[in-house]
């Protein structure tokens, strides 16, 4: 069945909806995103999502004539059209379309563009038995912190990892772990302390990583926010990534080597619980 998508105010079938070939988010890749999850069709962390979108479009320089309540009432249309109740809502701003130049136009006119995907996300099987994941060199650009649409590395690495026969990458700066494609990276030490990379221009300052922290920080448990090598990582008690996709799951094994005895950490399947318990209640409170 065709999907309702949103286009500048208008709901439209997916495949009337149309996008300038001059749009410089497909010419420039001068565009930002969000990714936010559904549960119980409520968005989960909406408010952060929005917040991370304010900021990612002022780096950039893109004024937008909507405002967050605008946009949080568009979303929460898109998702009540298409009747998705577990999934994602894809959100994406670009600074509109203009005849080919590299210097910003004059008077761009954003385009926002927002659309659904059905999807288990709870009741994911790669959550039972964890997933794999290869090391890559970092080569994305250096404000990783702007949820920018130029994901050609991210998609590069994603496959290269499927193409070794492992579910995603951790990419790798100077020896140690920026984070993962489309997730950050977590180890927990043998003392149960979480670690994670501290925020930076070099990752994206995760909405899921933001509210893990919260969470840790009420059940009492310890993170300490710096950066680990891979070596560390495989030699964790346990390790994960967090997103808006994934939630909490587990990296059961770095560069083909198991972490503990293959199967997903006690800790991180107390966090993945810990964390749908939080966004069941949210999802429920905002649908
Ligand atoms: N990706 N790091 C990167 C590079 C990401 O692309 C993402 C999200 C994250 C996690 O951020 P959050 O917890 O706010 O989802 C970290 C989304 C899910 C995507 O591109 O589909």
């Amino acid at each position: 069945m065709s999907r309702i998508v949103y286009v500048n105010g208008e709901f439209l079938p997916e495949e009337d909806a149309k996008i300038s070939v001059f749009d410089r988010s497909f010419l420039f890749a001068d565009g930002v995103y969000e990714v936010a999850s559904i549960l119980e069709g409520g968005l989960i962390d909406n408010e952060a999502h929005l917040r991370r979108l304010e900021r990612s479009l002022a780096e950039l320089k893109i004024e937008i004539p909507w405002t967050l309540e605008e946009i949080e009432a568009a979303q929460k249309e898109t998702v009540t059209r298409n009747n998705v109740t577990e999934g994602l809502l894809y959100l994406q701003v670009s600074r509109g379309a203009a005849d080919r130049d590299f210097a910003f136009p004059k008077d761009p006119k954003p385009v926002l563009v927002m659309f659904t995907q059905e999807k288990k996300l709870r009741d994911n099987p790669a959550a039972e038995r964890g997933i794999s994941v290869i090391s890559m060199e970092d080569l994305r650009w250096h404000r990783r912190d702007i949820k920018t649409v130029q994901l050609l590395y991210p998609s590069i690495a994603k496959q290269a990892a499927l193409d070794a026969g492992a579910d995603d990458a951790w990419l790798v700066e100077d020896d140690f772990v920026t984070e993962g494609t489309s997730n950050n990276a977590w180890i927990i030490s043998e003392e149960g302390v979480l670690i994670t990379r501290q925020l930076s221009h070099d990752i994206l300052h995760g909405i899921t990583r933001k509210a893990v922290m919260k969470l840790a920080e009420l059940h009492q448990i310890r993170v300490e926010e710096r950066p680990f090598t891979i070596e560390e990582a495989r030699m964790a008690r346990e390790a994960f990534i967090t997103s808006a996709s994934a939630f909490v799951m587990p990296v059961v094994k770095i560069d083909g080597f198991p972490l503990g005895d293959g199967a997903p950490g006690k800790l991180t399947r107390e966090l993945r619980r810990i964390y749908l318990d939080m966004a069941h209640e949210l999802g429920k409170s905002v649908s």
